[in-house]
């Protein structure tokens, strides 16, 4: 168990103690990587509990693992293929494998969102997909929405008919354009909105419209050709682009097309160095490996089983989900890559919210609840509107409630009230961007992979599988097809059998 190989909780002081012991504790625990201020001073640990964490990362071969990863061996051992979502963002001269004809690829995608913007003959973007397909290109293009651009973007990604309507209700056909984004070109949900966006298309353009107003994000050229999309307006990505991580690859098309192939390029770079500084910078330097070794010591030593994740800026509302996604689909697993059954806490549970929404919804519990919950506080220093009063406003709120995690309030400075007293000593990392440009927000993300990658390998857990997610769809499979046909279910449970009664019979 990897708690056996750290020094017990007991030895680190409290977050009082350590921080009125060295006043240099900032300046020892913060660093500035890609114009970014990552300060984990008000975690719960010492240099000793860093560097026995950092020898159990090499310990577990973390420099071996990367290494691997950047060669392109197959560390997806379960699906049998390399883990390369770090060559969308390669530079030309990379050593990083398949870089060229990732070039070409994106030369492609990127000429095509020019020539669509400069033709302007589209108003309105439906994006069509799911999960890795949806939320990294959405949570983008929300968080660059300071930017200008020519189109209204809707994301379709919940088979909810209620979502396509709504969205359908505000779009011409004629001035519409369907992006189809799927790895697969077989998930449910997709290509149940993928076909009912087609036919209201064409029942408003004839047949031909699907030729000039859809095009596809997949690797699967077969299935996008059978549904009748030209391979002109197909963009493949590799299948060593994970889901989760395929925003950088042509998944990423509605982020190009909304505010062009530069910004896309400026993401990219912004990936690309934290890629580079990942790769190449001494562990105690290193902020993913940073992220992922106090992680990993919150998890297993201060048994935290949540993570929380604060953005003080209301356009990253949905890089938590995203990031909700790459983490718990990437670790939250407990079979080990050998097959054995984990003896540690794997991932953690992630959520959060903006704030200062969130001081008003479930701060509470983060502050006084009984289970310990480790935040990561999100701002950015310049922001993109004329406010700066509520700016600093902002930013106070979010240093804080840091500041009440990490020091709380004894009964005597409570006024010997028990109800008001903080424990203190719940850790927290704030990280803070120059200002939400898309360079800095694409370093933040690839620091967030990174973390999920170190973490896995701690685990010893393979993090670019998702086999949980097979069984759901098994069972769904019978159960949509006695619901659309109005037939019971030949063997199931008590409670499903009598639950589908209930759907079938509409009040
Ligand atoms: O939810 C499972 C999953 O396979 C994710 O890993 C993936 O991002 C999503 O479904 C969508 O898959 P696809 O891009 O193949 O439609």
């Amino acid at each position: 168990m990897l708690h056996t190989h750290l020094p017990p909780l007991s030895s680190v002081p409290s977050l009082r103690d350590l921080f009125a012991q060295n006043p240099k504790r900032f300046d020892e625990f913060s660093h500035n990587v890609c114009g970014i201020v990552f300060d984990f001073s008000k975690q719960r640990v010492t240099q000793k509990t860093l560097t026995a964490l950092l020898d159990l990362a090499r310990a577990q071969q973390l420099e071996e693992w990367r290494a691997s990863m950047f060669a392109g061996d197959i560390i997806n051992t379960s699906e049998k293929r390399a883990v390369l979502h770090v060559a969308c963002r390669a530079s030309e001269n990379s050593a990083i494998p398949h870089v060229a004809e990732v070039l070409m690829a994106k030369k492609r995608l990127l000429d095509f969102a020019e020539k669509t913007r400069a033709n302007g003959s589209f108003k309105d973007i439906l994006c069509i997909g799911i999960g890795g397909s949806d939320l990294g290109p959405r949570m983008v293009v929300k968080a660059l929405s300071h930017l200008k651009t020519p189109y209204n973007l809707h994301f379709i990604s919940n088979v909810d008919g209620s979502v396509l309507h709504g969205a359908l209700q505000k779009c011409d056909p004629k001035t519409t354009l369907i992006l189809i984004a799927s790895k697969t070109f077989t998930t449910v949900e997709t290509m149940m909105n993928a076909r009912a966006a087609a036919s209201w298309l064409t029942h408003a353009l004839g047949e031909d419209a699907i030729k000039k107003h859809c095009v596809a994000l997949s690797t699967n050229e077969k299935a996008v050709t059978d549904f009748g999309i030209d391979p002109a307006q197909m963009f493949p990505f590799a299948d060593w682009v994970g889901g989760r991580y395929s925003l950088w690859s042509s998944i990423g098309l509605p982020i190009a097309l909304a505010y062009g192939a530069d910004i896309f390029e400026e993401l990219l770079s912004g990936a690309r160095a934290m890629d580079d500084h990942f790769r190449a910078s001494p562990l105690d330097q290193n902020i993913p490996v940073l992220m992922g070794v106090l992680g990993v010591w919150n998890r297993n030593v201060l048994n935290c089983p949540t993570h929380v994740i604060l953005p003080y800026d209301d356009r990253l509302s949905l890089f938590v989900k995203h990031i909700q996604q790459v983490d718990m689909e990437s670790n939250g697993k407990i079979v080990r890559r050998d097959g054995t059954v984990a003896d540690d806490k794997t991932g953690p549970q992630i959520f959060g919210e903006p704030g200062t929404d969130s001081q008003h919804s479930f701060m509470q519990l983060i502050h006084q609840g009984s289970d310990i919950i480790p935040v990561d506080f999100i701002g950015c220093r310049t922001p993109d509107h004329p406010f700066d009063d509520q700016h600093a406003e902002l930013l106070a709120n979010m240093l804080a409630q840091s500041r009440a995690l990490a020091f709380g309030q004894t009964l005597s400075e409570a006024q010997g009230d028990p109800a008001r007293v903080f424990s203190g000593d719940r850790p927290s990392t704030t990280i803070l961007l120059p200002r939400l440009n898309a360079h800095a927000l694409g370093a933040l993300i690839a620091a967030y992979e990174h973390k999920v990658f170190v973490q896995g390998i701690l685990w010893g857990l393979n993090s670019f599988d998702q086999p949980g997610v097979e069984l759901g769809k098994i069972l769904a499979k019978p159960i949509s097809q006695a619901l659309q046909n109005n037939l019971s279910l030949a063997e199931t449970d008590s409670s499903t059998e009598n639950l589908l009664k209930v759907i079938t019979t509409r009040p």
